[in-house]
């Protein structure tokens, strides 16, 4: 029996937008799912993405009228996930939405609520529980390798190029929104724990003269019930002239032993005249969306974003603490 192809619909044609789309048309996945549709309130941009192959509107509710979909990659800014969301889950149509889920409360519960009651697949695109280097971390604290966690240090910075040239929102966003969102993600998925307190420092300057009035630099102490701690840290800061856009470094500390992953070489160097750069070998999105187009044959149901939501609580508790400069509470639901 042939199977028909997921009929893909592509919200927000940006950057990650266009590198989804790329790897759904041009990897393995062609052959288990195809884009059908691309929506961009700019609606240049959602033709252009789309191409010959796909219809392309600058409206969700319209597209979701005139197109069947099966399943959506949504990435829009990251102040700008609730809308579409609540209309896709209106809909009944499964949805990736990237991280981090919403950049209120307010948002991220309703979006959480709308998710547990259509009662579909829904995921925050957290998708460094995907990373190999991760995958690894994970199997190695459940394995007991490194003993019982006590605390997380980790380290993920852009060179502010990207904010600057690449995100034209950054500055309703912040530098905790788009990379603390992974690393908070990633300790309390490594860990088990709940975060029950953050205590954030900031420091603004190159990106304000720039004209992108946004945190430079943050870190972040977050404490957790179960008594470990982390300390998160991330620039929007680095030089234009490193090898790589990212560098990030976590470290895992066990009673008996540690677990430190450094993904930022990429295991590979290409020295060439003008450049020094580290290509990346550690792409994992073909994977992700591998792993989401799985879920659709799994039942849905429970509390889908829930861990969405204790990742919006935990940011939102960082935010009001580098206003305070006092350590501030972390929502729990
Ligand atoms: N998971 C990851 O590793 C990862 C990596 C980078 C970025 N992200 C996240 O992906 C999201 C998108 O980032 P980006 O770099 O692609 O941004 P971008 O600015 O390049 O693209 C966003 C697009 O969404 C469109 N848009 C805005 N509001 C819309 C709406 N209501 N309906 C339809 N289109 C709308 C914009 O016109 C724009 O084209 C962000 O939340 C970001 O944090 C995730």
């Amino acid at each position: 029996m042939t199977r028909s192809l997921v009929r893909v619909g592509v919200i927000g044609a940006g950057n990650m937008g266009q590198a989804y789309t790329r790897v759904l048309r041009q990897s393995d996945l062609r052959f288990r799912a195809e884009v059908v549709a691309v929506c961009d309130q700019d609606l240049a941009r959602a033709r252009q993405l789309a191409g010959p192959q796909a219809g392309a509107w600058d409206d969700v509710a319209q597209m979701l009228a005139e197109q069947e979909l099966d399943w959506v990659y949504q990435a829009t800014p990251d102040h700008a996930h609730k809308e579409p969301f609540l209309a896709l889950m209106a809909a009944g149509v499964p949805t990736l939405v990237e991280k981090p889920l919403a950049t209120t409360l307010e948002d991220a519960l309703a979006m959480s609520e709308a998710a547990s009651r259509a009662g579909v697949q829904a995921q925050v695109n957290f998708t460094n529980r995907i990373n190999p280097a991760f995958v690894q971390a994970k199997a190695a604290v459940e394995a007991g390798q490194v003993g019982r966690p006590l605390g997380v240090y980790a380290r993920l910075s852009n060179v502010f190029t990207y904010p600057k040239e690449n995100l034209s929102w950054a500055a309703r966003s912040s530098v905790a929104w788009f990379l603390i969102s992974h690393t908070a993600d990633l300790a309390a998925w490594l860990t088990g724990w709940r975060a029950t307190s953050v205590l954030a420092h900031g420091v603004k300057g190159k990106l304000a003269q720039l004209g992108v009035d946004t945190w430079d630099l943050i870190q972040a102490l977050v404490t957790y019930e179960d008594g470990g701690s982390a300390l998160l840290e991330a620039s929007w800061t680095l030089p234009a002239s490193m090898p790589s856009i990212v560098d990030f470094e976590f470290v895992v500390h066990g009673d008996d032993g540690q677990i430190a992953v450094d993904t930022t070489r990429q295991m590979v160097t290409v020295a060439g005249p003008a450049k020094y750069a580290y290509p990346g070998t550690l792409g994992w999105t073909q994977r992700q969306i591998s792993d989401s187009l799985d879920r659709l044959e799994a039942p849905a149901g429970g509390d889908p974003l829930g861990d969405g939501l204790a990742n919006t609580a935990l940011l939102v508790a960082l935010h009001d603490s580098l206003r305070s400069g006092r350590p501030e509470p972390v929502r729990e639901f």
